[in-house]
């Protein structure tokens, strides 16, 4: 799918990765929906940026917990751009939850914003693509969804249903619809990781790097204008992290 002219909604957009997959899609022409939750200033600093360089962007707030709130932030979109052709989820709560502490509110938390949630913006936003015939949602997972962390358990089980999420969708959604997920690797440590803590994750990886951000962002831009043949796909995208 070309990008050029077209409106791509991305959550999380302030900050970290979303900042870097936001950027990388205006910079192929595409106007950009900047979702945030509390990084309004980050949001807005994107939102100028993007239109200082002749771009097109708006910043949308909206907690993910709640599902009215992204119909909200879905419907302020279509109405400001005028129609939606990507989605990309990636946003998220990660945070460590040793197994005797977890509760409740843990479960509910993280099965909201990192699966609830990408299943409810995919299907506001597809509603649109499938009127205008076209669209591409891509999510982004964690190769722990895989082969779980330990100490993380309702994260690593909602990203692991963020694959199968990926792949019902892609059958929901077809065929106008592609709809694939990056289970990434180390890329961006948490801000509080020590440097020994960040060398561990390196000497984890086969390819013993962290990724960067816009090696992220180079391959949403692959699943959105590389190819439309792709779907129901996970990219492992973690210097072979899960082999390592
Ligand atoms: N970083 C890595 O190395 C890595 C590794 C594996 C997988 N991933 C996946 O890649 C994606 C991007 O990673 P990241 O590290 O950039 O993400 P992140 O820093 O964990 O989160 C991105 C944004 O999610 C937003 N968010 C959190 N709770 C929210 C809620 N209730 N409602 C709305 N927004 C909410 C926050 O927005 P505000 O700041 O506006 O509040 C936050 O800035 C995530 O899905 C992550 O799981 C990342």
């Amino acid at each position: 799918m070309e990008l050029a002219g077209k409106v791509a909604f991305v959550t999380g957009a302030g900050r970290r990765i979303g900042r870097a997959i936001a950027a990388a899609l205006a910079g192929r022409g595409a106007k950009i929906a900047v979702h945030y939750l509390s990084s309004r200033d980050e949001a807005e600093n994107l939102v100028q940026e993007i239109r200082r360089t002749g771009g097109g962007a708006q910043s949308f707030r909206a907690n993910l917990e709640d599902v009215n709130e992204i119909e909200a932030a879905i419907n302020a979109t279509l109405a400001h751009f005028g129609r939606l052709d990507v989605l990309v989820n990636s946003a998220s709560v990660f945070y460590r939850m040793p197994y005797d502490d977890i509760t409740e509110r843990d479960w509910d938390l993280n099965l909201a914003v990192n699966l609830k949630a990408p299943f409810f913006a995919a299907r506001f936003a597809a509603a649109a693509m499938r009127r205008q015939g076209a669209g591409k949602i891509v999510n982004l997972g964690d190769w722990a969804g895989i082969r779980p962390y330990k100490s993380y358990l309702p994260y690593v089980v909602a990203k692991s249903g963020l694959i199968g999420l990926t792949r019902a969708l892609a059958r929901e959604l077809a065929p106008e619809v592609q709809v694939n997920c990056i289970a990434l690797g180390p890329v961006m440590p948490p801000d509080d990781y020590s440097a020994e803590e960040i060398d561990r994750l390196r000497q984890g990886t086969l390819t013993k790097t962290i990724g960067s951000p816009d090696d992220v962002a180079k391959a949403v831009l692959f699943l959105c204008e590389g190819t439309d043949f792709a779907t129901g796909s996970t990219l492992l995208l973690d210097g072979g992290r899960l082999l390592g």
